[in-house]
């Protein structure tokens, strides 16, 4: 069987994720890895996840393996609606996902038709991209306005996937204002707003509109405060909205698992984020410092980097001229994975490469920042010596 000749026209929009398949090669041995966005392996709560799963099949018994609601469970739900600011949530008001990437999934399918435009943060997420594509999105920036419809905004306020910048209040207030005059709807994808260790929050999109009734959806994940593995995100809209998007995830997965769905709630009812929040916050705080000061030392004046006060990422900008792709692939040579940042942009970003600090060891970042910083000069030098 030629599979090729059998695949759905629509696959053609699939895009290839990148960042998934480096993270194949960093698993082995001697590699360090920069490339993924996962937390720390040493800071996932294997024990405290031991002693919820028990709890939760003792307390639920067997509704904890039936199928369940496709909603998700009403303590869950109704768990999500009080830890969010925003006025009026409730638990109706919140769909759980698997993961917020099926999120972004939904989302997409409900509110984006085929050759309608969203307009997005450049550079973006990567796999929200990848989500929209196959529907036959158009994507624009979110400071363009030449386009005409736009069927959605999609933004990263907080610590943004891949630069680690944050949005000020004043921006936010602009976009809200902007998307309530125009109908527009906002996706706000708060995967990392819980992992500030510096600075002043900013209030979320959807507390500035103050109402589910305006543009703002949330969506959110316990991937980065809890464990990537439960897949386990959550979407905040309006109970019309929700509705809809219901009908959307009974095609694709009926529900998120109820199994999983009563741990977590188990874990956080014994108060597991009270505990591992300000220990990831630490965590992270101290290796983005470690990062921050090995490319100080290491790096050439013409290189520079973000500075973010949360989150996971770093963008780094090569010199002119340094392509982030050659740089990828020479870096690996020497064992140290990085992602071209031309992965998340919808236009340029060529001289850029995302460094994710939370995964790798201090001391990996330390050898690991130094080994790039020598594969920058060897290319920046045959780079000029190709002109
Ligand atoms: C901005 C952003 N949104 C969504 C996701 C998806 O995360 P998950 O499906 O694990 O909740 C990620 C993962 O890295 C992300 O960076």
């Amino acid at each position: 069987m030629n599979w090729e000749n059998h695949f759905a026209a629509r696959t053609q929009r699939f895009r290839r994720n990148t960042v998934r398949e480096f993270l194949r090669l960093a698993g082995q041995p001697g590699i360090i890895s920069f490339a993924g966005g996962m937390p720390d392996s040493n800071m996932l709560p294997v024990e405290e996840m031991k002693v919820a799963c028990e709890r939760a099949l003792r307390r639920i018994g067997a509704k904890a393996l039936q199928y369940g609601p496709s909603e998700g469970i009403p303590e869950l739900r109704h768990l999500i609606a009080e830890r969010c600011i925003c006025a009026g949530v409730t638990a109706e008001n919140v769909l759980i996902t698997t993961g917020s990437q099926q999120a972004l999934d939904l989302i997409g399918r409900v509110l984006v038709d085929d050759g309608a435009t969203v307009a997005v943060q450049n550079p973006t997420y990567l796999a929200a991209l990848s989500a929209w594509a196959p529907l036959g999105a158009k994507f624009r920036t979110l400071d363009d306005s030449s386009a005409s419809k736009t069927s959605m905004a999609y933004v990263i306020p907080n610590f943004r996937n891949p630069t680690g910048d944050t949005m000020d209040r004043a921006a936010r207030q602009e976009l809200v204002q902007h998307c309530e005059a125009g109908r527009i709807p906002i996706l706000e994808d708060d995967a990392y707003g819980e992992l500030r260790f510096e600075g002043e929050p900013v209030p979320s999109l959807l507390e500035i509109a103050g109402t589910l009734s305006g543009p703002v959806i949330h969506v959110g994940t316990f991937s980065k405060i809890l464990a990537p593995g439960l897949r386990l995100g959550w979407i905040i809209a309006s109970t019309e909205l929700i509705a809809k998007l219901v009908q959307a995830r009974q095609a694709a997965d009926l529900h998120t698992s109820t199994f999983t769905q009563y741990t977590a709630l188990q874990a956080v009812e014994d108060g597991i984020l009270d505990y591992l929040l300000p220990r990831l916050r630490a965590a992270y705080r101290q290796k983005r410092d470690a990062m921050l000061q090995a490319l100080s030392i290491t790096m050439s004046e013409d290189v520079t980097w973000s500075r973010p006060e949360g989150g996971l990422f770093i963008m780094l900008r090569l010199p002119a001229g340094t392509s982030g792709r050659a740089l990828a692939a020479r870096s690996l040579e020497s064992g140290v994975l990085v992602v071209p940042g031309e992965e998340f942009h919808i236009e340029g970003g060529t001289e850029t490469v995302r460094l994710n600090f939370s995964h790798p060891s201090l001391a990996q970042i330390s050898r690991g920042i130094s080994l790039l910083a020598e594969s920058i000069r060897t290319g920046s030098l045959e780079e000029r010596c190709a002109r």
